[in-house]
């Protein structure tokens, strides 16, 4: 059972952003996307619209407690109209720290909310390679991987 923590008294950051959080929701054009079930029970989910290399959109939903609301919607709010790069280098720290702290026992909901967004990232890098591998693997056009040993 998940013990209530007064939100609202000690922690006036987190609470506004579990109160009204931004960006929560499913994004409709997306070109990343991870769902990630914590250890606690707790899933979450998160869509990026990466484009020019900048987080365009990113949105996020969550079934979890009110902490794990304040952690997802303040991930998206550091990271609107920032580089991509910025979003794969998010730590638990930044968003804990953004949020002003949150009660001992669900520091982890901010791990659990760039982690999800970590892998999101990593699904948008991964479909980017499958739809311009020499984007991403530093080969020039028309080359062939092939080659090697002969
Ligand atoms: S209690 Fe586990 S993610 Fe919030």
């Amino acid at each position: 059972m998940n013990e209530l923590v007064n939100l609202e008294e000690f922690y006036p950051t987190a609470n506004k952003h579990a109160d009204k959080p931004y960006n929560m929701g499913k994004l409709e054009d997306f070109n990343g996307h991870a769902k990630i079930t914590g250890p606690c029970g707790t899933t979450m989910e998160f869509w990026l619209k990466v484009q020019n290399d900048k987080i365009k959109k990113v949105s996020f939903i969550t079934d979890g407690c009110a902490s794990s609301i304040a952690s997802g919607s303040m991930t998206t709010c550091l990271l609107e109209g920032k580089p991509f790069k910025e979003a794969m280098a998010i730590r638990q720290q930044d968003v804990l720290h953004a949020l002003e702290g949150l009660p001992k026992d669900n520091e982890h909901c901010a791990l659990l909310a760039t982690n999800t967004l970590k892998a999101a990232c990593e699904d948008y890098l991964s479909k980017e390679k499958m739809n311009n591998p020499a984007a991403t693997s530093g080969l020039s056009k028309g080359t062939t991987p092939q080659g090697a040993g002969n």
